[in-house]
């Protein structure tokens, strides 16, 4: 029996982790040392300015009603702290020289960009990275990205996104790290310390957003914007270990987000930005809101006009209001109506003003954007690292032998995302440009000349094109394989993205029945950002490579593995739906009172459907290899843990197949009595292995009791003792199988 609680315990696995708010505490008091100072000399309005970011009529606009006029202006009477979306190092310059020397107190500018997977050099869509499963390539290309940003003048991105999803309509999935917490939070943290490293002043890093506060992956029915109904139980237990693992991490912003929760609006929700965040979270940054979604809480329903609006976000804590300008508009007129204290706005820009300092604006505010761009931006090395992590996150998901492709071979090339350049680097693409994509198409002419390869387009993304079928059939003829490269342009994915039909689009198809015909052989290389229904492809195809939105360097990575040359590793981080009717879906489903124990125990009165099964066409973790894993000798070594202690178990993996290759080797485990429904089995540790063709490794896990807590009916997170399961292998279905006890 497990009822007994840990109190202390649950104090500490509720508090911030004490080694990142050590790290970071000299320079975080210097530095609200330093705002307090300033904000003295600062004017009610001047405080308020800080408080507001704004797109200029030239930015770049990514939401609806963008732009300020007169943005010089604005500057010079200090009514601005921040833009965000300009393009041109020059233009940033010049309005920073505005703000420091034409402002009365001369305060930097802050500027911010999405920089979400890669600035320049763009790496795999975010989805797409997390299925390496392999957190320092991550953070890695996170310290990548912030070298290149910062080079061209930018300070600030609007990354990690932290949101778990389960529901591939929504388009989003693709700027996250899937449904898991677990791995979500390996990957946030991982973000936050590759953008800010270790001194967020260097002119190489760059300040981190930890986003969309909170909740945002869980809109209705996968739509975008649309209401989030969920419980604190639910947000604590499951959607905030990424949240809290970037917060610990150290960054020092973050967004609100668009959603409410539990009918409040998040930009205006006291519980969420300050309580939460703040609170519980240990938050010492400032809250940027997201594009309009301070005044959107007009349109929510919740404040009558903007003014009503500014009240309640500034209130909630809510630091600075991106793009609308009701801050800025209503902020005077509040605080000398005694609507919002002249001590909440000083926090509010302190918050601010501490971040610019801790950046070094106040120090040099043009060093950002100063530095030999040609020295940083595309190095030779980092390309070579996107090819790498490019074909890491590549899955294989099915494979009847056909691949690798023998030396030699011709290849007929066909599909709209073959020679796409634009839609390989995704959604976001920062600052990265088509014409440095390396397509599939260049990749596979470089690997296996171009003599072997024969390209047709075939069809566009969601429209057939005249003669596409008959030109795909004709360089077919020649050819030994097929390659067909479909699924989603990069306007189907990311925001306001949603599908109510995740399947390959009917031209698409119609491509693959047409080629099928041919009798050859079919490879489907699967460009998208989101999980979809791929029943149909599957059975069709010899093999399916998800191949993703890959980045700039995605040409080359498809021809490594391919053609042998690497053997691909990559591990799905989201489920694919067996159709879309069962979204959201995710491994780590709730226990039920009515389980389906088997997919053959078919009673009516369990929770299953009538019409399509409940697992998914394939499962969390899951991915092939051209070599075989086996695993054996599971080893609970501690079957008995004292509550603070460790889990350790150990497994023997064995590569039993020709080639070399890296699994990821997956732990899960089930807490089999608690006070609060446990998901059927929940991700605890992975680790990626690498080893030749007959080697074997033992590996073993190490898993802090305080891994093991989880969300109670009090609302607080702490562990208990009790009997769990736990099994390791190489998908969520992992059959291995061992148990354990914390006493
Ligand atoms: C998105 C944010 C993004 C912001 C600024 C919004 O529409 O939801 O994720 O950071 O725009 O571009």
């Amino acid at each position: 029996m497990k009822r007994f609680l840990f109190a202390l315990f649950a104090l500490m696995v509720s508090m911030p982790s004490l080694s990142a708010a050590e790290k970071s505490a000299p320079k975080e008091s210097e530095a609200y040392k330093f705002a307090d100072k300033l904000i003295k000399k600062m004017t009610l309005r001047e405080k308020i300015g800080q408080l507001q970011q704004f797109v200029p009529k030239k930015g770049v606009v990514t939401g609806p009603d963008g732009g300020v006029e007169n943005i010089e202006e604005s500057i010079r009477q200090g009514l601005v702290g921040s833009f965000l979306n300009i393009r041109s190092t020059k233009r940033m310059h010049e309005l920073q020289r505005m703000a420091v020397k034409e402002s009365r107190l001369g305060i930097p500018l802050i500027f911010g960009f999405d920089i979400i997977h890669g600035c320049r050099i763009i790496f795999p869509e975010n989805l797409a990275m997390s299925c390496s499963w392999d957190i320092e390539a991550i953070e890695r290309s996170a310290r990548i990205a912030a070298a290149e940003t910062a080079a061209i003048g930018i300070h600030w991105t609007f990354s990690p996104m932290c949101d778990i999803s389960a529901d591939s309509r929504w388009g989003r999935v693709s700027e996250g790290s899937g449904e898991d917490p677990y791995l979500g939070a390996k990957i946030s943290a991982a973000m936050v310390r590759g953008y800010q490293g270790k001194d967020l002043s260097a002119d190489n890093t760059i300040a981190a957003c930890v986003k969309h506060f909170a909740a945002y992956g869980a809109p209705q029915a996968g739509r975008d914007y649309h209401t989030v109904d969920m419980s604190r139980f639910m947000l604590i237990d499951r959607y905030l270990p990424p949240y809290r693992a970037a917060v610990e991490a150290g960054a020092v912003t973050a967004m609100s987000s668009f959603n409410d929760f539990e009918g409040v609006p998040a930009s205006g929700n006291r519980w969420i930005l300050h309580d939460l965040l703040r609170g519980e979270l240990g938050f010492k940054g400032f809250v940027v809101s997201d594009w309009n979604a301070v005044h959107e809480m007009v349109a929510h329903g919740t404040a009558a006009n903007g003014k009503d609006a500014a009240r309640q976000a500034m209130n909630a804590h809510l630091n600075m209001d991106m793009v609308y300008g009701d801050y800025i508009k209503y902020g005077e007129a509040l605080v000398e109506e005694g609507e919002v204290s002249e001590k909440t706005i000083n926090q509010l820009c302190r918050e601010v003003l501490a971040v610019k300092y801790q950046l070094g604006l106040f120090d040099n505010p043009y060093k950002y954007g100063s530095q030999n761009k040609s020295e940083v931006i595309y190095r030779a090395e980092n390309l070579e690292f996107a090819r790498e992590l490019a074909a890491k996150s590549m899955v294989l998901l099915s494979n009847n032998g056909v691949l690798p492709l023998k030396e030699g071979v011709k290849i007929a090339l066909v599909g709209p995302l073959a020679d796409n350049a634009r839609s390989q680097l995704g959604s976001w693409r920062g600052f990265g440009e088509a014409k440095r994509s390396v397509t599939i198409r260049e990749g596979l002419e470089a690997r296996f000349g171009k003599d072997n390869i024969f390209y047709a387009k075939g069809c566009d993304f969601r429209n057939a094109i005249e003669g596409g079928i008959e030109e795909a059939l004709r360089v077919a003829e020649n050819a030994d394989v097929v390659l067909l490269s479909v699924g989603l342009s990069h306007k189907e994915s990311g925001e306001a993205t949603s599908l109510t039909d995740i399947s390959l689009p009917a031209p698409q198809q119609a491509l693959l029945d047409a080629l099928k015909g041919t009798g050859k052989k079919i490879v489907v290389l699967l460009g998208t950002g989101r999980a979809m229904d791929i029943r149909n492809e599957v059975e069709k195809a010899d093999a399916v490579l998800l191949t993703w939105h890959g980045g700039t360097m995605e040409g080359p990575a498809v021809a490594d593995l391919v053609s042998g040359d690497k053997n691909p590793s990559g591990h799905l981080s989201i489920s694919f739906p067996y159709c879309v009717g069962q979204l959201p879906l995710h491994y780590n489903m709730k226990m039920t009172g009515r389980p389906r124990k088997s997919p053959q125990h078919n009673s009516k009165y369990l929770s299953r459907y009538t019409d399509a099964p409940n697992e998914p066409l394939f499962p969390f973790g899951y991915g092939l290899s051209y070599t075989e894993f086996e695993y054996s000798d599971l080893k609970v070594v501690t079957p008995n843990v004292s509550m603070g202690g460790t889990v350790k178990v150990r497994v023997k993996i064995s590569n039993t197949g020709q080639c070399a290759g890296e699994d990821v080797v997956q732990l899960y485990v089930r807490d089999l009595v608690a006070e609060t429904t446990r998901p059927v089995r929940e991700l605890k540790g992975f680790e990626r292995v690498s080893l030749a063709a007959g080697e074997s490794k033992i590996v073993e896990f190490k898993i802090p009791t305080s891994d093991l807590a989880y969300c109670h009916s009090d609302l607080k997170v702490r562990a208990d003792s009790g009997d769990f399961l736990v099994w390791v292998g190489a998908d969520s279905n992992a059959k291995l199988q061992g148990k354990f006890a914390i006493r």
